[in-house]
């Protein structure tokens, strides 16, 4: 038996009890995987994004496999903030993990209007903002390749709330580490690294782009590169922790993203192949950990050569 390895994560002034979470809009609001994973040891869960008014999200097909991942242009479809708190909430509020809500928006006004609502709830762990949806016409993705909104918009958040707020980044972008900056300096806790990138699958025979909308986000295991490379090179850029994700199907490819410089991570994709991906992940870090004689998690970053 080797040391037992500390699992906790600061952000802000809060902890995350371990680094494994489950990813934005591929855990539903919890509830749906209660049967599936035994969610009490789960680090933190990720809420699907939560906007302002209700939205049914884009027509279909709005998700379809390409080889090693999926694209999506679901487009935020969700309840809506009055319905999240007051029928998501009381089960999420009961898990011992910490509960992040992603927020969403078309405008600033939105982003602020939605955590004005949330601040008033109990069992709230903290918000993870999403800049960088690429599935809806307007806001969203415009956010975050802006260095000067990402500014403008963290700090208007910050003034609203002590909890921590994480800026979820796109990878969608010519410099990742500009836009982290901007998010650091206005105050962000944290951020998460990277959602989908933007991806294309046309049927040759009809000679249409097979989902409605035309492009989507590609994730899974065919984007983990991309997201280690930018995890890599965000961490390098700021001091605040950045949470890494993009392809996570098992413990090795978390511990790259934990090497890369993360000091946590989210398994997105691997959630609808295998319901317990998260439970073996976090099993095989501790492994790691041990094998390796790691007193803490948040020192792997000091492991890559
Ligand atoms: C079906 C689907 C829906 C998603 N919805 C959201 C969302 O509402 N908000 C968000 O910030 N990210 C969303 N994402 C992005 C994921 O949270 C994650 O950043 C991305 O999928 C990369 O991780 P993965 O390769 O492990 O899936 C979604 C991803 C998928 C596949």
């Amino acid at each position: 038996m080797g040391i037992t390895t500390d699992l906790s994560i600061q952000i802000g002034d809060k902890i995350l009890p371990n680094p494994v979470g489950v990813a934005s809009g591929t855990f539903g609001y919890g509830s749906e995987y209660e049967e599936l994973l035994d969610l009490n040891w789960v680090g933190a869960i990720y809420t699907k994004a939560v906007t302002l008014a209700p939205r049914e999200g884009n027509e279909i097909p709005r998700i379809i496999e390409t080889p090693s991942g999926l694209i999506n242009s679901i487009g935020l479809a969700n309840v809506g903030v009055d319905r999240f708190i007051s029928e998501k909430m009381p089960f999420l509020r009961r898990l011992p993990c910490a509960i992040v809500v992603n927020v969403a928006g078309s405008t600033e006004q939105e982003y602020t209007t939605v955590l004005e609502r949330l601040e008033a709830v109990d069992g709230i762990w903290g918000y993870e903002i999403n800049v960088s949806c690429p599935n809806v016409k307007h806001g969203g993705l415009a956010f975050g390749t802006d260095p000067v909104q990402i500014e403008r918009l963290t700090s208007q958040l910050r003034k609203r709330t002590s909890k921590p707020i994480i800026i979820k980044l796109t990878p969608n972008v010519t410099d990742i580490t500009v836009i982290a900056r901007a998010a650091e300096n206005a105050g962000a806790d944290a951020l998460s690294c990277i959602n989908t990138l933007l991806g294309m699958v046309i049927n040759t025979a009809t000679k249409k782009p097979v989902l409605q909308m035309k492009t989507g986000g590609l994730s899974g295991p065919a984007i983990r590169p991309v997201g280690v490379a930018m995890t890599y090179k965000v961490s390098n850029a700021v001091t605040i922790p950045v949470i890494g994700m993009g392809g996570i199907m098992n413990s090795d490819d978390a511990i790259q993203y934990l090497l890369a410089g993360a000091s946590a991570i989210q398994i997105g994709t691997a959630n609808f192949i295998d319901p317990q991906a998260p439970q073996n992940v976090l099993d095989g870090i501790k492994e790691y950990c041990d094998r390796e004689n790691v007193n803490a998690v948040t020192q792997m970053k000091d492991l890559l050569i």
